[in-house]
């Protein structure tokens, strides 16, 4: 826990805070006749660097083992997601892209659940989107996808196809890329002088209030803060000139950068810069504060799951979400403790969680056969699911949740 290693924006020393031990890949749902042996593993570990503030992992796992032609996360699978991307989509229209002829890049388009809106009114725009699975969804959608990573050699052939963006946006993508420097060169070369870079991303400042450790896996490579993504982008030539508190995902922000020296930065970015000082956010005694709390939650979940499952009671997970890989191989919760998970997503049934192998079914399972208890692992989508499920309550069904802490409702 003591050795450092460099930054992924500053090179800065970056001290370790909390190590969740051996993980799988977080989206890597496995056939039931897998040959486990050959499960890929790796050490799931996050720390703060001293110079800049960033939070990080310690330990990268390459790009093509996670975002690739069997990429089984759909960004359109939540009905609450689709109406918070049509919305952005609506503003963007009448606010940065309501010039003459505007162009718009997207990072990480999955499958069309915001670029589709901007389709359909017929804006000139490109997703960049390596994981052809959603993809082709996308392009299903109407929506003009380049099935490749952006990087700053990509930025560099749009800019030569398109010319200069007024937009470029990434959603729930930005954080999951530690290559920043690329990205970022990529950005300024093809972001106009007057365009904006838009991304939204979970908030370190929620996930420490309401310890919501399991948004940490694999994919999820740094965690924003407004100080440390302004830092991030004066380092690369652009400003911090926004930022918007968002409920989704649990608590996120959504971030707007300009060239440096383009915009004037709006008062939120010094209240929740000076809101993050005076919160410690990044400091080590705050963050380790942090991997304690997560101790209790991991040491509660267990006991109470171990408790039902002697009382007799039937516990069925809900949502095969990446965030649950972190929780259930954290845990130890197997299919021992949890028999199955459901799931809306096709490319997630019939196979086996991460790590833990619990299998993933429809959710007919769920609902042909209440059990007891519903272990909410989709919690970030809990008003959605408990206002679709109010059957399973009816019929005297709880929801336990883990995050802020673990309850029974
Ligand atoms: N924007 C969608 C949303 O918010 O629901 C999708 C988010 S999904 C969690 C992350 C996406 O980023 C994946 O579809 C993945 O393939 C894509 N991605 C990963 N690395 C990328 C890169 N270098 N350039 C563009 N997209 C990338
Ligand atoms: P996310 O938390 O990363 O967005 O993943 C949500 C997962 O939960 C995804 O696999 C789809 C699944 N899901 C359901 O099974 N039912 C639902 O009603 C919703 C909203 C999501
Ligand atoms: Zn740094």
């Amino acid at each position: 826990m003591s050795s450092t290693i460099p930054c992924r924006i500053c090179a800065g020393p970056v001290q370790e805070f909390f190590d969740f031990g051996r993980q799988p890949l977080s989206d890597a749902f496995l056939p039931v006749d897998a040959d486990f042996s050959q499960e890929f593993f790796f050490r799931l570990a996050v720390g703060v660097c001293g110079t800049c503030g960033m939070v990080q992992l310690t330990e990268e796992v390459p790009r093509d083992r996670m975002f690739h032609e069997d990429y089984p996360y759909f960004s359109s699978g939540s009905a609450y997601m689709r109406e918070h991307f049509e919305g952005l989509a609506k503003r963007l229209l009448t606010t940065e892209l309501s010039g003459g002829d505007p162009f718009v890049v997207e990072l990480g388009c999955n499958d069309g659940v915001m670029l589709g809106t901007l389709a359909d009114s017929g804006v000139r725009h490109l997703g960049v989107e390596p994981s052809a699975s959603v993809a082709a969804v996308a392009a299903g959608k109407g929506v003009r996808v380049r099935t490749s990573f952006f990087e700053e050699a990509t930025a560099r052939e749009i800019l030569a196809e398109d010319g200069q963006a007024d937009v470029i946006y990434a959603a729930n993508t930005l954080c999951h890329i530690p290559y920043m420097d690329s990205i970022l060169a990529g950005v300024r070369a093809l972001l106009k002088p007057t365009g904006v870079f838009v991304f939204e991303d979970p908030y370190l400042g929620d996930i420490v209030e309401r310890t919501s450790f399991d948004q940490i896996y694999d994919e999820h490579f740094f965690f924003f803060t407004a100080s440390s993504v302004r830092e991030m982008a004066a380092r690369n030539g652009l400003e911090l000139v926004d930022v918007e508190r968002l409920t989704v995902h649990g608590g996120e922000v959504r971030y707007t950068l300009a060239p440096a020296g383009q915009r004037q930065p709006s008062e939120a970015v010094a209240a929740l810069v000076a809101e993050e000082k005076e919160r410690k956010l990044s400091d080590l005694t705050t963050l380790r504060a942090f991997g304690e709390n997560v101790l209790k939650i991991r040491d509660d979940l267990t006991a109470l799951l171990t408790r039902l499952r002697a009382e007799g009671k039937s516990v069925v997970g809900y949502g095969a979400t990446a965030k649950s890989a972190t929780v259930t191989n954290l845990c130890g919760i197997g299919p021992e403790l949890v028999p199955f998970v459901c799931d809306t997503t096709p490319a997630k049934q019939g196979r086996l969680t991460p790590g833990t192998h619990i299998p993933v079914r429809t959710p007919d399972a769920f609902s042909g056969d209440y059990p007891d208890y519903a272990l909410l692992f989709a919690w970030n989508h809990a008003e959605e699911i408990m206002a679709n499920e109010q059957e399973f309550r009816a019929a005297g069904g709880k929801w336990i949740l883990y995050v802020p802490e673990v309850k029974v409702v």
